[in-house]
């Protein structure tokens, strides 16, 4: 996730830009540039790192400019955080910053070569520079319509050209906003940016196109007609606003699953030919000669891993271990396992560790992060990007699901190398997964009824999650959530496992959260608590007739794979814990005695 911003206005151009950018940090950051018309040219400063040791650069070089910039913060999904790879991108006398994914960008990288383009970055952004650039000839809106027509993708990008006096934007599926000011325009991927200047903004949206001068802003849809302005007054403070009008980042991350999930498979499905690209830089015959894999996590992350305990046995044919890391005996690595390092910010120190000693055994090492060029990528032989966005608050919720399909995405490929999953076969799952981030989306819809249920039970001593198989994991990361945030005690067990001990504690009224889309024996473990006392709040699938007559709550969701419902349960588990540490008032984004990073052993 990246932020860009924009300003055309006869203020203080660097200034505001900087301002901007810095309140679009929270954004994630890793480079930061912008660009700056100065008399007929374009002036640009960029480099990898904060946004103030950018700000001094530009404060050096004189504060050269006037009436109109572009600026980019990045946290990078293609081509590692130089200065380099930072935006903005610039061909000819066109400058661009971009925030989205362009999933063609290698086609379009090839035929621009060939037409004499010269790429300078690792970048997807470039391409949309070079490909404006080739259409402009004095009218900017013109060229930046053309290109967009030439790519698939998500974007919201900024366009500067020397010879133009306005700046265009546009925007798919990625945010933008325009805010309206007095002899000034401004641009901002949210909100939060523009309050100090303007409340009256204008959300773009997906298709529209915008020419920005100082006075006026003019719109066009997707059919390149003209629109009026649908102004919208901002009435709240700047701290709600970055949160995007969520009461906290946690509750925000859940929200931001549906798009997290998408940028997740982005590029990365071929369903005509039922298979995945990932690049694993691992060669075909490699991948058929694996015998195992062998996960190595903590936290939140190790539940992606135990889901694929069960998940690539069935996809890719290959048994795997998952290894706490702070436990990690790296003796039992034999050859032909494929190591998979899974941590979200790629720096947990008992991760890292336990990769350096399985490097040692000479094993083909793959980590699967969310953040690129964190510390795990440099040890790894190759890395899988969840390319979720940063993730604030402290307990994770979208990380955990991008890594869910990551690990879905990598069972395929490497199901299909090995010719163990047919194309057919593949084909099946990967349609359902497309559909995934819609179904998503109808459970976060439902969130004001797992509201009701969760408050309904918020004063209970103690919690359990159960669930069988795919769903066992999602019932230890329920229980996970509803200690690090509401610290309510509580216990994720496999269903099978209550007769050894936990039903013990089971006594009249104790929650029970059973994650029950599947499978009939879980109904078995439902009727063995509720025989207990046991007040059973059951996820279950929408078709499931007998469920209401077992459990004492039902929260429905959409009918959906056993591994894909996974996804769906992990929503409704979040919710319902967060639910409850609101209702009990806890500092949700920020839990006592927990860190988002843990960078000792
Ligand atoms: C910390 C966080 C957890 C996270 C764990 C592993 O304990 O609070 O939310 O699951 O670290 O983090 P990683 O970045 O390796 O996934």
């Amino acid at each position: 996730m990246c932020g860009i911003v924009a300003y055309i206005g006869d203020g203080e151009v660097g200034s505001i830009l900087f301002d901007t950018l810095k309140r679009l940090e929270y954004r994630g950051y890793d480079s930061a540039g912008v660009a700056i018309k100065s008399g007929d040219e374009i002036v640009v400063v960029k480099a990898a790192g904060k946004i103030g040791n950018l700000e001094k650069v530009y404060r050096e070089m004189g504060s050269p400019g006037e009436s109109m910039g572009i600026g980019h913060t990045r946290w990078a999904t293609h081509g590692s955080p130089t200065d380099i790879n930072a935006h903005p991108h610039i061909s000819g006398e066109i400058a661009i910053v971009h925030n989205g994914i362009i999933e063609n960008y290698l086609e379009l990288r090839e035929s621009l070569t060939e037409k004499g383009f010269e790429f300078q970055s690792e970048t997807d952004s470039e391409v949309l520079a070079h490909l404006i650039n080739y259409f402009y000839q004095g009218d900017l809106i013109m060229a930046v319509t053309r290109a967009l027509d030439e790519v698939e993708g998500s974007y919201a990008i900024a366009v500067l050209a020397a010879s133009s006096p306005y700046i265009i934007c546009a925007r798919k599926d990625s945010p933008l906003v325009i805010g309206l000011g007095k002899l000034a325009n401004y641009l901002a991927s949210d909100v939060p940016a523009l309050l100090p200047y303007t409340r009256d903004i204008v959300r773009l949206k997906d298709g529209e196109i915008a020419k920005l001068s100082k006075e006026t802003v003019e719109i066009k849809n997707r059919f390149g007609e003209l629109h009026p302005a649908d102004v919208e007054r901002i009435d709240w403070n700047i701290d709600a606003a970055e949160k995007g009008g969520y009461s906290h980042f946690m509750l925000k991350e859940i929200h931001e699953q549906p798009r997290a999930l998408r940028e997740t498979m982005a590029g990365r499905i071929s369903e005509f030919g039922g298979d995945v690209r990932l690049d694993l830089g691992i060669d075909d015959e490699e991948i058929r000669n694996l015998e195992r894999v062998s996960i190595i996590a903590c936290g939140t992350s190790y539940h992606a891993g135990l889901f694929a305990k069960y998940l690539l046995p069935i996809v890719s044919g290959l048994p795997v271990e998952v290894e706490l890391a702070s436990e990690f005996q790296h003796l039992q690595l034999r050859p032909r396992t494929l190591v998979v390092g899974i941590t979200q910010s790629g720096e947990t120190a008992d991760t890292l560790l336990a990769l350096k000693k399985a490097k040692m055994c000479n094993v083909r090492l793959l980590a699967i992060t969310n953040v690129v060029g964190s510390t795990v990528t440099n040890l790894v032989d190759s890395t899988i990007f969840t390319r979720c966005g940063p993730e604030i608050g402290v307990a994770a919720t979208k990380t955990f699901t991008s890594q869910l399909v990551t690990l879905i995405l990598l069972a395929i490929c490497l199901g299909r190398a090995r010719g163990f999953l047919t194309p057919e076969q593949g084909r099946k799952i990967l349609i359902e997964l497309s559909r995934l981030p819609a179904l998503v989306q109808k459970v976060l819809d439902r969130r004001d009824s797992i509201k009701e249920i969760a408050e309904l039970y918020a004063d209970s001593s103690c919690y359990f999650f159960i669930g069988r198989e795919f769903l066992y994991p999602i019932a230890l990361e329920g229980a996970l959530k509803m200690k690090e945030i509401a610290y309510i005690h509580s216990e994720g067990y496999a269903g099978g496992e209550l007769k050894h001990g936990p039903l013990a504690l089971i006594t009249d009224f104790t929650p029970v959260v059973a994650i029950a889309t599947f499978g009939r024996k879980i109904q078995s473990n439902i009727k063995e608590v509720r025989a207990r006392g046991a007040e059973v709040i059951a996820l279950a699938s929408e078709n499931d007739a007998d469920i209401d007559k077992i459990a004492n709550v039902v929260i429905r969701l959409p009918d959906t794979r056993p591994e894909l419902s996974a996804v769906l349960c992990t929503v409704v588990v979040q919710l319902f814990s967060y639910y409850v540490a609101h209702k009990l008032g806890q500092p949700i984004d920020k839990p006592r005695n927990l860190a988002k990073c843990v960078t000792v052993e």
